[in-house]
């Protein structure tokens, strides 16, 4: 049996629902992957730190995981004070699963510094983030190379959906030249809200009290997010960085009532979409905009808060993958997912 110890950096909504699949999943994991999983870490930003080589408990740190840390029982060689940084690197930690909020158009921190001094201190690291894959992947895809460790991001396009997968793995051997998606579940919904009748302003609360819009929801509807998410597809895909100026972005603020019901009377629907596409001169365009679909494009049936791709490749033609874009579980699936690569690759 083999034993990974792994520090969670960030334990919300995501983190805590990946402790709650860890022992879910501890039977299965050991039974087809020979894997024993050892929570040595975790760490928040104002709620305190817990680690022990010997493993957390998973029981009493679920109960706790909503709350301050300080509430974790005692057990032998449980320290309570390491700093996010100095615990990542600890000899018992494995890999580093990061999972803290970033603003990427910015500078992706402190993400950025968590996974830089995990990989440099050999660390695997597997993230949820989009931040730092979106704004410096050619380069932690290096580093991770000259380390020779694992670095896996599935849960940063469509949560769970394993829509990264799906292009390296399962279309491996196809060209792909373009991708088309619904890669944000929030102005998925607000378009959706507003073909059953209501203003954006009335889709956008409703989004709102439903807790998929943020307070200030301009990283969603105005495209911030998607375009990340196509940066990292054009990553992945194309093997290009694409900078954030470099994606003609439009989001969907400016979609009116008469719009929709415009499309609608035309039989189309407007969805926003990312889309990318490689060029014969080896250029990658991408844009985000919202767009008046045929009802026969699968992408236009894709309602609420679900995501949807659609890649073009050159054996089977398009393909559409549709499943939900965020979650907590979802999302945490995803972290699984690339663990359990990690574990064939080990
Ligand atoms: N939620 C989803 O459905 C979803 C889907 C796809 C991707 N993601 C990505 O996954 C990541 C986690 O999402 P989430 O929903 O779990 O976020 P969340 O609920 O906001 O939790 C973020 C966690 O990070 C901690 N944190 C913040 N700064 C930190 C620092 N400097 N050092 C250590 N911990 C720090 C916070 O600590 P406190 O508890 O003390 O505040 C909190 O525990 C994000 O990057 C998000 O974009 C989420």
């Amino acid at each position: 049996m083999r034993t990974l110890g792994i520090a969670l950096i960030g334990l919300g909504a995501v983190g805590r629902a990946f402790i709650a699949l860890l022992q879910a999943r501890r039977a299965y994991l050991a039974a087809q992957y020979n894997l024993d999983v050892k929570l040595v870490g975790v760490a928040t930003a104002r709620r305190g730190t817990l680690f022990c080589p010997e493993g957390l408990d998973l029981a009493a740190l679920s109960a706790v995981a909503s709350a301050e840390l300080s509430a974790y029982p005692d057990q032998a060689r449980l320290l309570r004070t390491l700093e996010p940084l100095s615990l990542l690197t600890r000899p018992s930690v494995d890999v580093v699963i990061e999972l803290t909020p970033t603003v990427y158009a910015r500078d992706a921190e402190p993400a950025m510094s968590h996974i830089r001094a995990a990989l440099a201190a050999g660390k695997h690291v597997i993230t949820a983030n989009k931040g730092p894959i979106a704004l410096a992947y050619p380069e932690l895809r290096a580093q991770a190379a000259h380390r020779g460790v694992f670095l896996g991001f599935e849960g940063t396009v469509m949560g769970g959906t394993p829509a990264l997968r799906m292009a390296r793995q399962g279309l491996a051997g196809c060209q792909i030249s373009a991708v088309r998606g619904i890669l944000n579940g929030t102005t998925n919904f607000i378009l959706s809200e507003m073909e059953s009748g209501k203003s954006y302003a009335e889709a956008l609360s409703e989004a709102q009290a439903r807790g998929y819009a943020e307070a200030d929801p301009s990283n969603d509807v105005e495209g911030i997010d998607a375009a990340g998410k196509l940066i990292i597809l054009a990553h992945v895909i194309f093997g290009k960085a694409l900078g954030l100026d470099e994606i003609g972005r439009e989001g969907i603020t400016r979609l009116s009532q008469a719009d929709i019901q415009a499309a609608q009377a035309s039989g189309e629907r407007w969805k926003l979409i990312a889309q990318a596409a490689i060029q014969p001169d080896g250029q990658v365009s991408a844009s985000v905009k919202p767009m008046r679909l045929p009802l026969s494009d699968p992408l236009a049936q894709v309602g609420g808060g679900m995501n949807a791709i659609t890649y073009q490749t050159d054996l089977i033609g398009a393909v559409t993958l549709i499943g939900a874009g965020a979650g907590g579980t979802a999302t945490a699936y995803a972290l699984l997912s690339d663990l359990i690569e990690l574990a064939e690759q080990l």
